[in-house]
């Protein structure tokens, strides 16, 4: 059939005169938000960064505080370098991992040192005092409790950098199911076994209880030292009107969420650039089997990496028939011809190269967005921190394969390289997975954008909120109601009982009288 003119040209009209897919309307006001992210590592740097240009790119003042020396030249932004040792780089990280609840145990007790200390600081006390001039605080989510008090009375919007996070969920009101939902730190093999739903259960209840009992109340000690009249920082947090959250229902878990909970996952990913000349003959010549890119993200560093280990991965690339890209900081001896070791390269720009075929990987949560964005498998082998969770995930949705360090063996790995290259059912969960990740009405910049901007123009958003927000932990899990009920439950008792009784009395009198 063929389509009426009026209807044609109306469809024209709305082509032409409507938003492009994605383009948000012009902005009616600039606002001045403040990022107060003090503690912060190189990957959650990765996840607020492009959030903070793409406000001040649509013409916001933003102004950020965080230990990194100023690195962005916009005229929108405004950086405030404050150092402070916690994540520190040479931490070795393969060590860390045979003690990882000590690790965050230490890390904790560090925060509060760093309270006292970022609030000694002047300049940080100056800023905290202009806080009023400030539309909005935005604030990462993780380790930076020390900086609610910036939030009181303003707006406040968290980022939950390392993507779904049940503890940050709870505070909003939305508490997860920890049946199925895992913690920040480790996932399992699905379907769940009992032994790993029990663990799991454990962990949800006895983080938070610590963090929310221990951790929160000594860090707020330390500020109340510099500023002893502030709100307490739970309730800040409390209050919160908005929350970020670095995941995608298409990649991640899918979990329940409030109008509250906006996910802005990948948002670092970006269309790859052109490579350098020698990255682009390497990659190209490298033959019918391509090429393995490894790269152990950015916190453990190659020096720290175990010689035992590293000497495995040198003998393993050396049988493979692929190139191999090794991110390595520093010399490695012994390394065969096939292999270009670099202390730094464009990884997004080599994954989306179509010869690279495997991605061996720490399994960071970065990471595996980046390789899902540009369609590249991948071999994990998780160090420390959410990296185990990342990769059980990963395993999971057939994204590529999960490795221990301690299982490790030179065929281990060639196998799992061997697998994913072969088997290409991880290569379609993949372009898969990127396909649906891409298919959004807006980018996720869009997205911060938009509701950054929408909780400013409606004073804090509160009709987002939810009532469970609101609750103590004894109301939410209707421990009041039950109470209730049994009490008003034993007192109906009590008085049938009574009742019965006199009744019973009064027949068997009757009876003998
Ligand atoms: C900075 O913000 C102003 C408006 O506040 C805007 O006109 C300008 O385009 C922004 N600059 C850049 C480089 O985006
Ligand atoms: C705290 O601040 C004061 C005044 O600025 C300074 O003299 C002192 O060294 C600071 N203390 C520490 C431990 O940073
Ligand atoms: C709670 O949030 C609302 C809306 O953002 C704000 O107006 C109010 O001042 C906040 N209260 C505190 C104690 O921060
Ligand atoms: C899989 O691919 C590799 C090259 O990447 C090859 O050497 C190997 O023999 C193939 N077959 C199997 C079953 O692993």
């Amino acid at each position: 059939m063929k389509k009426q003119a009026p209807l044609t040209f109306s469809i024209l009209l709305w082509t032409l005169t409507s938003c492009t897919e994605g383009e948000l309307a012009p902005l009616q006001k600039p606002y001045k938000i403040l990022v107060p992210i003090p503690v912060s590592s190189w990957s959650h740097r990765q996840v607020i960064l492009p959030i903070i240009e793409a406000l001040a790119d649509r013409g916001h003042q933003v102004v950020v505080l965080s230990k990194f020396p100023p690195s962005l030249s916009h005229p929108n932004i405004t950086e405030m370098p404050i150092w402070n040792s916690i994540y520190e780089e040479k931490l070795n990280f393969f060590e860390v991992r045979k003690h990882p609840l000590l690790f965050l145990y230490n890390f904790r007790s560090q925060l509060s040192s760093l309270a006292w200390r970022l609030y000694n600081d002047t300049a940080v006390r100056d800023l905290y005092s202009m806080r009023k001039e400030f539309d909005l605080v935005m604030i990462d989510a993780l380790f930076n409790e020390a900086m609610y008090p910036f939030a009181e009375d303003i707006p406040l919007i968290t980022v939950s950098t390392v993507g779904n996070n049940y503890q940050q969920s709870a505070v909003a009101g939305n508490v997860q199911n920890p049946g199925y939902i895992p913690t920040k730190l480790w996932e399992f093999a699905r379907p769940w076994k009992i032994h790993d739903k029990v663990f799991n259960i454990l962990f949800h209840i006895i983080n938070a209880f610590v963090w929310r009992y221990l951790v929160v109340p000594s860090i707020e000690r330390e500020v109340r030292v510099h500023l002893p009249d502030i709100a307490p920082l739970l309730d800040i947090e409390r209050n919160q009107s908005l929350s970020f959250i670095n995941s995608h229902f298409s990649i991640d878990l899918q979990v329940p969420l409030l109008p509250s909970q906006i996910q802005i996952g990948a948002i670092h990913c970006k269309p790859s650039r052109p490579l350098n000349k020698e990255l682009t003959s390497w990659i190209e010549g490298a033959g019918e089997y391509g090429v393995v890119y490894v790269s152990l993200g950015s916190m453990a560093q190659g020096s720290t990496m175990p010689v035992q280990y590293r000497e495995l991965f040198v003998s393993a690339f050396a049988k493979l028939k692929q190139r191999v890209i090794w991110k390595y900081e520093g010399a490695v001896p012994g390394v065969s011809h096939n292999v270009l070791v670099r202390r730094w390269l464009p990884q997004q720009d080599i994954l989306a190269h179509p010869k690279v075929k495997v991605f061996v990987s720490h399994g960071g949560l970065l990471s595996l967005q980046e390789s899902l964005y540009h369609v590249t498998p991948m071999v994990a082998l998780p160090i420390f921190g959410d990296q185990e969770r990342v990769s059980g995930h990963l395993h999971n949705k057939g994204f590529g394969k999960w490795l221990q360090w301690e299982d490790l063996t030179i065929d281990i790995l060639l196998q799992a390289i061997y697998d994913v290259t072969n088997n290409t059912r991880y290569i379609e969960n993949v372009n898969k997975a990127s396909k649906l990740m891409r298919d959004e009405p807006l980018t996720a910049k869009e997205k911060a954008v938009f509701w950054t901007e929408y909780v400013i123009k409606h004073g804090g958003a509160t009709h987002l909120r939810s009532p469970a927000a609101d609750l103590t932990w004894a109301e939410y899990f209707l421990l009041d109601a039950l109470l209730f009920t049994l009490i008003v439950g034993w007192f109906a008792v009590v008085v049938i009982k009574t009742v019965l009784q006199r009744i019973r009395l009064d027949y068997g009198k009757m009876k003998t009288e």
